[in-house]
Formats: C-alpha cells, sequence, structure tokens
C-alpha cells in the first residue's frame, strides 16, 4: 500500500517532468522559427518592398534619380552609410532596417552587380 503510493506519486512526477519537458522543447522550437536568421531571401523581399520602387527589381530602373546598383561601385560602408543615412533622394533605412539584417541585405545588393 505504501509503496503503491510511493511508486504511483513517483510515476506522477515523472509524468509531470516528462510533460513539462516537452511543452517547453515546443516553446524553444517556435521561438527559434521566429528568431530564425535573416536569410538571403528575407533581404531579397525587403529589396522588394523597400527598394525596388526606386531601384526596380534588378536595381537598373532609376526612379526618382536611384542610382543603378548594377553599376555601383560602392563598397560596403559606403553602401550601408548611403542606405541607412539615405542621400539627397534615397531615404534614410536605419529605422527600418534593424544592424542583423545589414549583412544579408549588402549580400543582396551586391548580387544585382554584373
Ligand atoms: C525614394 C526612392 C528610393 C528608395 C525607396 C530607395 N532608394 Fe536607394 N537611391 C535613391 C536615390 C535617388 C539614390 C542616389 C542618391 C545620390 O547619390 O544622390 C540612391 C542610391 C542608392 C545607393 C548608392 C548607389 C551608388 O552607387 O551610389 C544604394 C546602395 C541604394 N540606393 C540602395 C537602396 C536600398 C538597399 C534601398 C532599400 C532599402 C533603397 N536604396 C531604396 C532612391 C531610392
Amino acid at each position: 500500500m505504501v509503496l503503491r503510493i510511493i511508486t504511483s506519486g513517483f510515476l506522477a512526477s515523472v509524468l509531470l517532468l516528462a510533460s513539462c519537458g516537452s511543452s517547453s522543447e515546443k516553446v524553444e522550437e517556435t521561438m527559434s522559427d521566429e528568431n530564425k536568421p535573416f536569410s538571403i531571401d528575407d533581404a531579397k523581399a525587403v529589396f522588394t518592398m523597400r527598394c525596388a520602387s526606386c531601384h526596380g527589381d534588378d536595381g537598373k530602373l532609376g526612379m526618382s534619380g536611384a542610382k543603378d546598383l548594377s553599376v555601383s561601385k560602392l563598397s560596403d560602408k559606403e553602401i550601408l552609410e548611403n542606405v541607412m543615412n539615405g542621400k539627397n533622394a534615397m531615404p534614410a533605412f536605419k529605422e527600418i532596417i534593424p544592424n542583423e539584417q545589414h549583412e544579408q541585405i549588402l549580400i543582396y545588393i551586391k548580387s544585382l552587380r554584373k
């Protein structure tokens, strides 16, 4: 009898632990889904949404005096300065594009060069 109570108590706590464990794993999975690294495809999506209206999907549109990104020769640092702080008719994006996305955005911008 005593043994039975102990056993069932033990089992219950094992079950409890097991279910706790799996539910926190689930939370981690969902969180890591949401925090998955910003990919080059995400950078493309940002470009299409934020930049293509002036630069075009291929970087060559030149709307509102936008520079042709396929022939741009700027360094990474100059590109980021231009994009984050803006220049003439080019709006600043530092409030819109967070630091952790800069690298992929840079890679994507440079992939437009021929
Ligand atoms: C409202 C139109 C507009 C939008 C939207 C825009 N740009 Fe521009 N962009 C310009 C203009 C105009 C210039 C030229 C600025 C100058 O040098 O006078 C420019 C220049 C640039 C340059 C420098 C190219 C060079 O060789 O000098 C880069 C890089 C660039 N844009 C990237 C981007 C990116 C990335 C985005 C989106 C996050 C973006 N632009 C959104 C208008 C725009």
